[in-house]
């Protein structure tokens, strides 16, 4: 399965809701960074890179937007509209993301610090190490 979707409990009562990501509880790693992604503009596309030993994931915290997954054998496509459901995106899964709302804030937690080492950002590259790791 490409997609991995965690349910994150709502902490609701008559205020509203909350929820709360806790590393190695509901958060499946240690956290190192979080980022997010705003005010993107109509008909960006963005992502389009793996990473050799990253996991991170990617929680619509507003609006909406859609993620492409690709494992090297298979793609599948999904989109992310609520605030307590994350995709975890382990090691070595192509993503890019497309179609955000005006009012999109994608956030992502990652398990490492921003190191472009980590990024395999061409699709033949990312295909060909696919390839030898299943030999
Ligand atoms: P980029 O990798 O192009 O974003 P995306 O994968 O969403 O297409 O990152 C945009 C810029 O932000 C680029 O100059 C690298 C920088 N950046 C950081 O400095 N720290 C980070 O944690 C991330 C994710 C990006």
């Amino acid at each position: 399965m490409i997609i991995k979707l965690i349910d994150f409990e709502i902490k609701g009562d008559e205020r509203g809701s909350l929820i709360a990501l806790e590393e190695n509880k509901n958060v499946p790693f240690d956290i190192k960074r979080i980022y997010y992604i705003f005010d993107t503009k109509k008909d960006v596309r963005r992502g389009f890179h793996a990473h050799k030993s990253l996991k991170q994931i990617l929680i619509c915290v507003s609006g909406t937007c859609k993620i492409l997954l690709d494992n090297g054998q298979k793609k599948s496509e999904i989109i992310l509209s609520s605030p307590n459901t994350g995709l975890l995106i382990e090691s070595m899964i192509w993503r890019e993301m497309f179609d955000f709302s005006d009012n999109c804030v994608l956030m992502v937690i990652a398990s490492e610090y921003y190191d472009e080492n980590d990024y395999i950002r061409n699709y033949e590259e990312f295909i060909k190490i696919c390839t030898i790791s299943n030999i």
